[in-house]
């Protein structure tokens, strides 16, 4: 089928939020749903891939057969699941909100209500993507970037510092946008390029972006 255009091919991609444990009972999370990387692990295993989907905590589920889900809920569990198999990924998109930092201790009692505040020392998690790009061999990587200003020079900041071959830029500015809602406005960006497309559904927006995953890994 000539339609299958990932056939043989292997991709791995990160989805969802990441939950870090204060207490037993208690978390720092983020609003982040899940449903652009599930778009994405659809449509790649449409296009006749393997598709390694590792997700935080996310309503969001598949039934499609090529979609092998690993649920995970730190920032530090995302990162062992996702380095036990990068290094057979063809191309490795990198979706999930990951929290940037954690507790540095997690409390073994639910804390009580005590004194009129509370401090929680955080310490910084472990950037998945950015390992990504240091460990890369043959990987087509790519990155999201969410930003409030700058965004297209931080974002391509990011393609760099992060070692990606194309980032893809979520506006938060846009209504309609962003990482909560059922639809997604972004620019995808290369060394290259930059490409703005308008407002469309999450399952649109997967197409768009791995039909250029595809152009770019045909040039
Ligand atoms: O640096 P920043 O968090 O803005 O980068 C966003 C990109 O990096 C996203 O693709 C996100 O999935 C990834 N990321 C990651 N691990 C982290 C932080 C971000 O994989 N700890």
């Amino acid at each position: 089928d000539s339609n299958k255009k990932f056939a043989g091919k292997t991709v791995l991609i990160t989805a969802g939020p990441t939950y870090e444990a204060i207490d037993p009972v208690r978390f720092i999370g983020n609003h982040s749903s899940g449903k652009m990387g599930f778009s994405l692990a659809e449509e790649a295993a449409n296009r006749g891939a393997k598709v390694i989907l590792i997700s935080g905590p996310s309503s969001e589920k598949t039934n499609h057969q090529d979609i092998e889900v690993h649920r995970v809920t730190s920032a530090k569990e995302m990162f062992a699941k996702v380095f036990e198999y990068y290094e057979n990924a063809d191309i490795a998109i990198a979706s999930a909100a990951v929290a940037d930092y954690a507790p540095k201790e997690i409390a073994q009692e639910k804390i009580k209500k005590n004194d009129d505040s509370l401090t929680i020392e955080l310490v910084k998690n472990p950037d998945i993507l950015k390992t990504m790009g240091e460990r890369k061999t043959k990987q087509f990587l790519v990155g999201f970037a969410l930003e409030t200003q700058n965004e297209e020079e931080n974002a391509k900041g990011k393609l760099h510092k992060k070692n990606l071959d194309m980032i893809i830029l979520n506006s938060l500015r846009d209504e309609g946008a962003g990482f909560k809602g059922r639809t997604n406005k972004i620019k995808i960006i290369t060394e290259s390029s930059l490409t703005e497309f308008p407002l469309k559904s999450k399952e649109e927006v997967a197409r768009d972006i791995l039909n250029f995953v595809e152009d770019q890994m045909l040039k």
